[in-house]
Formats: structure tokens, C-alpha cells, sequence
């Protein structure tokens, strides 16, 4: 079974490196950090106004009340914004999607809150920032995204599909071919 190690590094070694987030990428976030940390307030209360006015992420936070969930951004933000970006906190986004799977958010919900976090940064930045600075600074965002999204979209598949090998036996080249036998049958259809 693939630990939460194993899991990081094969997919970092999956990812082009010039889409990955660097070293360059959190020195930028680094030199900004007292601005993004300010931004906490009006990125936490956009985040959950959004996921509290959907009613299928609703149903996922009505179980705890709103300043709890709350902090789980705040701390996640906080934690971002002042991170090494070294292997914990990578392994720790991976840790993320586990906890995904056991409150049932899905990916779509995860990565369409991504697309809002860019969105919402980008616009509250606009207002502190030069064009080029702000600029420079969102593509280190969109490689950091996009690192994050692969950790915890993988994690969660990866994650899933142990869970199903665990508890039917199957082993991992089963399960494979019966997959490609399924989408066999998909992509035969649409022919
Ligand atoms: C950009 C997207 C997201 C990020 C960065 C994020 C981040 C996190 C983090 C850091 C945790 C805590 C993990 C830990 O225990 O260490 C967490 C837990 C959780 N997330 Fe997300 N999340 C995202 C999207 C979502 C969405 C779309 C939902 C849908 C409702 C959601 C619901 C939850 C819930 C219910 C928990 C458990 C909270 C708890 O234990 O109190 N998250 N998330």
C-alpha cells in the first residue's frame, strides 16, 4: 500500500516541473506576505458565503457551525502564506484529500473553490498591486493551484481506490483491467 510520501512524490514526479510550484514562486509569496495575510478576512468570508449558498456543499457544513469551518480556511491560509513549501506541507494537502473523501466533497467542489480563491485574489490584489506585480505574483498562485489540485485530486483517487482493493481483495492490476475493459466498452459506444 502507498503511503502519503510515495503518493507526493509520484505525482510531483507526474507533473511537468515548469507547472509545479518553485522556489522562485515562494519567494514571491514570501516578499508579499504582510498584504496576502491581510486578505484573510474577505477570502474566508467570500469562501464559505459561496459553499453556504450551494446546496450541495451546504450539506456538507450545515453540521458545524460557520465560524468553525471558518477556521479550517483561516488555518490553511495562514499556514500557506507563511510555509516553507517543504515536504510536510505538501504531504499535508495530501492529507487534505483524504479528509475530503471522509466529509464526501468531491473534486469538482474542490477545484471549482480553487477557481474562486484565484479569482477573488487576483481582484482584492488588484487594488495594492501594479499590473506586472500582479501578474507575477498570480502565476506563482496558478503553479501553486495546480500543485495542490494534483496533490489532492490524486490523493483522492489514489486513496479511494485502495479503500476499494482493501475491502474486495481485488489487487490493483484487476481493478486496472476491469477499468480499461468499462471504458472499452464507453469509447465502443460512442464509435
Ligand atoms: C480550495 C479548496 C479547498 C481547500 C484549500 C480546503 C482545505 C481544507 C483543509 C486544510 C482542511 C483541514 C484538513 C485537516 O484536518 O488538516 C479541510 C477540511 C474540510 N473541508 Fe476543505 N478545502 C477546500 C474545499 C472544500 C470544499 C469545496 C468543501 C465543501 C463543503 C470543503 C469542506 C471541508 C470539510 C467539511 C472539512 C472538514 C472540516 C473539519 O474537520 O472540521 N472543503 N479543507
Amino acid at each position: 500500500m502507498r503511503d502519503i510520501q510515495q503518493i507526493t512524490a509520484e505525482i510531483f514526479a507526474s507533473m511537468p516541473s515548469e507547472t509545479r510550484f518553485s522556489q522562485t514562486d515562494a519567494a514571491l509569496i514570501k516578499q508579499h506576505k504582510e498584504l496576502l495575510l491581510g486578505l484573510e478576512d474577505d477570502l474566508t468570508k467570500g469562501f464559505y458565503d459561496t459553499l453556504y449558498s450551494h446546496q450541495q456543499t451546504l450539506e456538507i457544513l450545515q453540521q458545524e457551525d460557520r465560524s468553525k469551518r471558518e477556521n479550517v480556511l483561516r488555518s490553511w491560509w495562514q499556514k500557506t502564506i507563511t510555509s516553507d513549501f517543504d515536504d510536510t506541507y505538501w504531504e499535508w494537502q495530501v492529507f487534505v484529500g483524504l479528509v475530503h473523501i471522509k466529509q464526501k466533497v468531491s473534486n469538482p467542489m474542490m477545484i471549482s473553490m480553487w477557481g474562486w480563491i484565484l479569482t477573488a485574489l487576483r481582484s482584492l490584489l488588484k487594488e495594492h498591486l501594479n499590473q506586472p506585480d500582479l501578474d507575477t505574483l498570480m502565476v506563482a498562485f496558478e503553479r501553486l493551484a495546480a500543485t495542490i489540485q494534483a496533490l489532492t485530486a490524486e490523493s483522492f483517487l489514489s486513496n479511494y481506490v485502495q479503500a476499494i482493493e482493501q475491502a474486495t481483495g481485488f489487487n490493483n492490476k484487476l481493478i486496472d483491467r476491469m477499468v480499461n475493459l468499462q471504458i472499452d466498452g464507453l469509447i465502443a459506444k460512442r464509435a
